[in-house]
Parts: C-alpha cells; structure tokens; sequence
C-alpha cells in the first residue's frame, strides 16, 4: 500500500492572506493530508447560535484546491466559553470534588447530557456542511480522550448516570449488594439513588465499586463518541477516526474503535520517555533525543489492533515538545525514523503536529515543521525526505506476528483499583513483555481480550489478565502453538473477587494459586535456572508438569507445551530469556538484539532501525546512527 504524510494546521491562528503559502508549501514538502478544526469552536460559532463557517469553507477550498487532503475533526474538545455559562455543570469534577475550570481544554464531564446535546449539534451542522464536500476525505471525532486526566469524572451528572447504569446493571439493589458483598463494613444499600461515586471515602472504596465506576466510565466515552460518528455516519462516506494517546487506559479503546473506521494516535516519543514510563537513569540518559525504542512501537501494534488492521499516526513529534518535565531536541535523523518506523509497522498516513511553531499561548514553545517565523525547523527536512523516499520506495506492506499479546483495558482498571503492591501496574506488565520480545526482533500482533481465533499464533502470552472472558477461553482450543497465562490471570470474577475455583482455572490444566506476594524493588526471587521474579509472586500447586521452578522449589511455569502458566513478574533480564525458549520451542526464530536495535518484517521488507546516536551493525548491514534501513529479503 503507498503510505502518506500530512500535518496539523491551524488555519484559525493565522492570518488569511498567509493561507495560500503555506497550502502550496505543504505540497511541496510532499505533505498529502492536513488535519484542521478539531480546536475552532469558538471561531465556528462565537456568540451561541450565530455560526460563522465562511472561514472554515475558504479554508478549506484552499488547502483542498492546492491538492491536500483534509481531515476535518469535530471541535468538542475545546467548548467555548460561553457554553459553559449554558451548562454551568458541564465542568469534569476531580476525585477531592473539586471543578476542573475553564480555561485550557477538555472540560467537560462525558455525562453531562446538556453538553451531549450541544455537541451532536455542532457535528451534525458540521457533517451537514462538508460531510459530502470533495476536499474533506476523513473526519476525526474530537481530540484525545482521556488526554489529561479527563475519562473519570465526579460530578453530580455522572453521579445520576452512575446509578442508571447500575440500576440497568443489576437491576435490584439486592443483586447489586451481593455483587459487591457490600455485608462487608455494612455497606449495603436499600436504593441505586443512595449509591455514590468511590470517592471521598474515609479509607479505600470497596473494589468492585471502583471496577464498576471504571466500567461505566469507560462506557461514557465510548456512547459520547458513538453519538458522533452516529450523525457523521449520516452526511458522509468518507473513514471517521479518532487521535488516541499513548500509556491511556482509562477507557477501552477497542470498544471506541469498533465505531471508527481507523484508529489513530498521537506520538511523541521524547515527551513519552520523560513523561510516562518506568526506565533507569542510564536508560533515560541513552535514549534522551530517541525516546524508548518500544514505546512507540507498542502504540503502532496497539492501535493496528484497535483500528482492525486500519491506522495512522495523526501527530507526530517533529521536535522538541513542551508538555514533558524535560523538553530535548531529537537527534538529527529521528523525525524519519519515527516516521518509517509506523509506516513499518502498517500506519497508513503520519502526520506530523504541527505546521507551524505557535509564538502565543499554551504550546508557543512546541516545535512545529516550521519555525516560529515561518522558516523551515529541522523536522520541516527530514518530513520532506520521508516525502521523497515515499515516492520512489518500494510498497510497504503489513505483516503480522508469529507471538501474539493479549491487551485488555479492563485490567488496567482492576489492578489499578486493587495493585496489591505499589509496582503492580498493568501497562507496566504488559509492555515489559513486548520489549523482551521485540528485543528477540520478533514482530508482534496485539490482541483483544475477546479474540476467538488463537490459529494464527505461535505463541500466544496472556500475562495480568484479571478475568478470563468465555470467548477467549473458548478460543483456547483454537490455538495452534503455546499460550501462557500468568500472573495473576484469571484472578477474579467479573464481579471483582476471588473466584471458587482458585486462579488460574484454565481447561485441562491442573494448577492452583494458593497464595501471592508483592515485592519492594529491591527484593527479587531467584529461579532455579538462573534469573528471578521480580514485583510480584505466586505459590502454586496442582499435578500438572513443572516446566521450571524456583530456587526455592516451588513451580515457576506449570504447564505443557500447549498450554501453561507463569506464577510470577520476571525480571526484566529474565523475561528475553524465558521468551527465547518459548519460541525455541515453537521454532519461531529470534535475534539478541543489542537495546537500540530494533527490525520489523514488513511483505518483503525487512527495516532496521537504530535508536543509538552511533552507527551499529547487524551481520553485513550498517545502519547509521539514529537511521532507518531497508533490505528486501
Ligand atoms: C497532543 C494534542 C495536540 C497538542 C500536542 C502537543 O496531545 O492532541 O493538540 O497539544 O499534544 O504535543
């Protein structure tokens, strides 16, 4: 498939007569889409109800006329300030009760039905207008969920749909009650309007509450996009996405993206490596004008599942941003890595954010492609020389993985609610799986947790997974290779509590977890065969086969070669080696590669990609610092 590149503009924060220049400079630079709107509510409509889309028209006839494709986003994430004089409790309010004020973005509470209305109002006058109109070729739904904190809100208005929801849920309060076991601390209730939301409490809520809240939460996005796209769905044929973010699992994105056409998100890799990942010093300091080598990666295999096979980068950093605590400048040559490598792994486009460095407001020292004065930023070159491979380069196409990951929002939710020991984090688990296995140089396919075709996998790895829904367990006897479950799959109830039938309770496999430990960071448990646990372990017992053990003697991994279980969280160092064996086992090939090297098979390409600011080499290829190469195989 021929993949393209685009940028974020902002047609409303310039003057017009500079709108010609800059359409006819994205074209030159090789630029096919532009993606505008999504802030300009206030310029659409500035006094409520008196709608001024003369500019966006003329906006888009100019960008359009000078051959871009525009994707135009929904405004919803920025309500002007008057609306929020219409709905005075429209505001998101903070888990200490507090609202969170007007005055930058995304203020609003997902369930504040006047604000609904509003917004189906815009969209629908905006699908109206350009819904069939010959420049616009893609629509973006908002910007960001969940961007900022904003998925969970206690407000009033939440607060009542909270108790519909739940009264829909259980339908008596009895039923609710034994759900929860709300007999514990007397905390049952008589009525679903005496429920409140879990926060405030005088010591930790009850966990089944807060997984409910999560639930619902979640459920409030996913009907706050779908009202959306339900009215775009009407005016227009063309693909609707949204622009997801990195490491936010506050909703399940898989339940939004099975309302879009493709899924897409936002990565900044520098900012990301400051801002929201676990890493040592040294890996801060070697990775600093990089960011991490599987950060992004992660997101591109995420989101390919999200968007069923459908996805693009909508920004993409071009330089130094502004939000993180430290702000680096990439190395020269990373703009193009980036950008080949989500192209590698599938992206359809890659756009880059924004066009022009902003000299006033919130991001005035985010770089853009351009530089405040409008002469070209060094990303501006390195965009331009994607641009030109693009159109001498070979067809990238899209390959999948022989070891499959399973990613489940859910989870995230559960042992967020209940961690059980302060390291205990589901992303943080997850991820740490993709990076040993894309330190094998393997390439991965990302699962939802409702998947129910294991056949096309080698090796499947279900880690963290807190209740096991019927269709995977179903699919379980799809599966053509090895899965491992573990730790803690399977280890509660829908319900939120400790299943009858000790976890894992997977068919066919004899295996109890009796008890489970959590681990301070510098308490490990070392395996009989070298390596250790780390974070988190479980003792367990049963009759079936011990395929390692700990030191200690207890069961390490209990299973057999279609299926097993893995009692504990292994050590970073552990984890490439126990995932080598695995795919040993399978005959699934794999690579050490040194930690700033990573390959991605894309049809019969083969991209090497080097995250290090000096030159590497794999057998006979040399791949620069900071590059990208490509052989055909
Ligand atoms: C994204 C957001 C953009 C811009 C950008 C700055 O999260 O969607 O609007 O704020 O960050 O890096």
């Amino acid at each position: 498939m021929k993949r393209s590149l685009g940028v974020c503009y902002y047609p409303e924060h310039w003057p017009e007569e500079r709108w010609p220049e800059n359409a006819s400079r994205m074209v030159e630079a090789g630029l096919t889409w532009v993606r505008i709107g999504e802030f300009a509510w206030s310029r659409l409509e500035p006094v409520p109800g008196q709608l001024d889309f003369d500019w966006l028209d003329r906006a888009i006839a100019t960008l359009g006329g000078a051959g871009l494709k525009v994707v135009l986003g929904t405004p919803t994430a920025t309500p002007p300030r008057w609306l929020l004089d219409r709905h005075p409790d429209m505001l998101a309010v903070d888990a200490n009760g507090r609202p969170r004020k007007f005055g930058s973005r995304r203020h609003y509470c997902f369930s504040h039905r006047g604000y609904l209305e509003e917004c189906r109002r815009i969209v629908t006058l905006l699908a109206e207008r350009y819904g069939r109109h010959r420049y616009v070729a893609a629509w973006q739904t908002d910007n960001e969920y969940g961007c900022h904190d904003s998925v969970l809100s206690y407000s009033d208005t939440a607060r009542s749909a909270f108790r519909e929801w739940l009264a829909q849920k259980y339908q008596s309060p009895d039923a609710l009650n034994r759900a929860w076991g709300n007999i514990f601390w007397s905390m049952e209730y008589d009525s679903f309007d005496q429920i409140d939301l879990p926060n405030l409490t005088v010591t930790e809520p009850n966990p089944a509450h807060v997984m409910d809240f999560r639930r619902f939460s979640s459920d409030q996005v996913v009907a706050f996009n779908r009202a959306q796209v339900d009215i775009l769905r009407h005016h227009t044929q063309a693909p609707i996405a949204h622009n997801y973010m990195g490491r936010i699992t506050e909703f399940d994105h898989f339940a939004v993206g099975a309302d879009l056409d493709i899924a897409s998100w936002d990565s900044y890799p520098l900012g990301f490596l400051s801002d929201r990942l676990e890493a040592s010093d040294a890996h801060r300091t070697a990775f600093l004008r990089q960011g991490d080598p599987d950060f992004q990666a992660f997101h591109h295999d995420l989101y390919r599942a999200v968007g069923r096979g459908r996805w693009w980068v909508m920004e993409q950093q071009p330089g130094p941003v502004n939000w993180a605590p430290y702000n680096p400048a990439p190395l020269p040559g990373m703009v193009r890595l980036w950008t080949w490598e989500a192209f590698a792994h599938g992206a359809e486009a890659v756009c880059y954010f924004r066009w022009r460095q902003a000299p006033f407001a919130q991001e005035q020292m985010h770089a853009g492609l351009l530089r405040p004065d409008n002469a070209p930023a060094p990303g501006f070159f390195e965009a331009a020389e994607v641009a030109r491979e693009l159109d001498t380069a070979h067809e990238v196409n899209v390959t999948g993985g022989d070891v499959a990951l399973v990613f489940d929002y859910a989870s995230a939710w559960a042992w967020d609610t209940q961690p059980q020991g302060a390291d205990f984090d589901y992303f943080r688990l997850v991820f740490a799986w993709y990076r040993a296995l894309r330190g094998l140089g393997l390439n991965i396919d990302i699962l939802p947790p409702d998947t129910r075709d294991l056949s096309n996998w080698k090796v499947v790895l279900v880690p963290g997974l807190f209740t096991l829904p019927p269709a995977l367990r179903d699919a379980l006897a799809t599966a053509g290779g090895q899965v491992i479950f573990g730790p803690r799959a399977n280890s509660k109830t829908p319900d939120f509590a400790i299943p009858t039938a000790l976890p894992p309770d997977l068919p066919g496999l004899d295996a109890r977890v009796m008890r489970v430990e959590s681990l301070p960071p510098d308490a490990h448990i070392p395996l009989e065969e070298g390596g250790a646990f780390r974070h988190w372990a479980e003792e367990a017992e049963g009759s079936a086969p011990v395929i390692l053990r700990r030191a200690d003697g207890l069961p390490a991994l209990l299973g057999n070669e279609k299926l097993a279980y893995l009692a504990g969280w292994p050590s970073d160092e552990t984890l490439p080696i126990l995932l080598r064996q695995l795919c040993k086992n399978q005959g699934i090939e794999t690579r050490a590669l040194p930690p700033a090297l990573r390959t991605r098979q894309a049809g019969d390409l083969r991209f090497w990609f080097n995250y290090s600011h000096e030159a590497l080499t794999w057998g006979d290829i040399e791949i620069p610092a900071a590059g990208v190469v490509w052989v055909a195989t």
